[in-house]
């Protein structure tokens, strides 16, 4: 049985001001069965850690590099992550691979760091406009997932989190019909049991993220590969997410 997993990248938005002003007003009923994240730029991970701490919500990061400790100026590593109570970390969001050229080589090498110091990586995967025009949404998210599990065990591949996310639906209003997004996560799990075995495919989470809101979020989750979703812009205020969490 998988668990819901619903979780906020702010991407880069709210200062360490903001953030508390957040949190202070961010309060939910628990449910059972559903797992709330936030993903806050790494100068707020401190503040959520201080508000979520005794809390069921859990918090993590936008990004990591892959090394360990060193000679990387303005880099953060997985290690100083953990250090700071994070449970996950997203890596190759697709702005990420498109503003600052990150390849699937280098996303693998974060996932694979994220796993090695017991935090479970959030994998962005997904297509262009033009990519989806021109047939190649699955030739594109297959390549970008089989090169991430690479170098990973079934084991690591199991507690891996998926999220679909189709770059023309972020931030445009424009989400994928839920059938659409379906037939991806169908295709993604279908794309981890060649890789890994139908154990590791049955276990890992596949989200939906691009345009979700409290108005499709149950339509998402009633779908049967989607097991939870990746949501900015709803989630930069606390009506809006704590209307999201509620529906999930
Ligand atoms: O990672 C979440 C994201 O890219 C989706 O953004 O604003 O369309 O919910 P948004």
């Amino acid at each position: 049985m998988r668990k819901t997993l619903i979780a906020g990248n702010w991407k880069m938005n709210l200062t360490v001001t903001e953030a508390e002003k957040f949190f202070k007003a961010f309060k939910i009923q628990k449910k059972e069965g559903t797992e709330l994240l936030f993903c806050p730029p790494f100068t707020d991970i401190p503040i959520a850690r201080f508000f979520l701490d005794r809390s069921s919500i859990r918090w993590g990061a936008q990004n990591v590099y892959p090394e360990e400790k060193g000679a990387f100026t303005g880099e953060i590593s997985a290690p100083m992550l953990k250090d700071l109570g994070c449970s996950y970390v997203i890596c190759g969001h697709s702005e990420r691979r498109q503003i600052l050229g990150e390849s699937d080589e280098f996303v693998a090498r974060k996932v694979k760091a994220v796993l090695e110091n017991d935090m479970i990586p959030i994998l962005c995967v997904g297509e262009t406009e033009e990519e989806r025009k021109e047939g190649q949404t699955e030739e594109r998210i297959g390549s970008e997932i089989r090169t991430a599990l690479f170098a990973l065990s079934k084991e690591e591949t199991a507690k891996m989190v998926i999220a679909y996310e189709p770059i023309w639906a972020i931030g445009s209003g424009q989400a994928a019909t839920p059938k659409d997004a379906e037939e991806i996560a169908s295709f993604i799990r279908k794309t981890v049991k060649e890789a890994a075995g139908k154990k590791a495919a049955d276990e890992v989470r596949i989200l939906y993220g691009g345009s979700v809101n409290g108005d499709n979020i149950s339509h998402f989750l009633k779908q049967k590969n989607i097991d939870g979703a990746l949501i900015g812009g709803a989630s930069l205020k606390p009506d809006t997410m704590i209307d999201i969490y509620n529906k999930a």
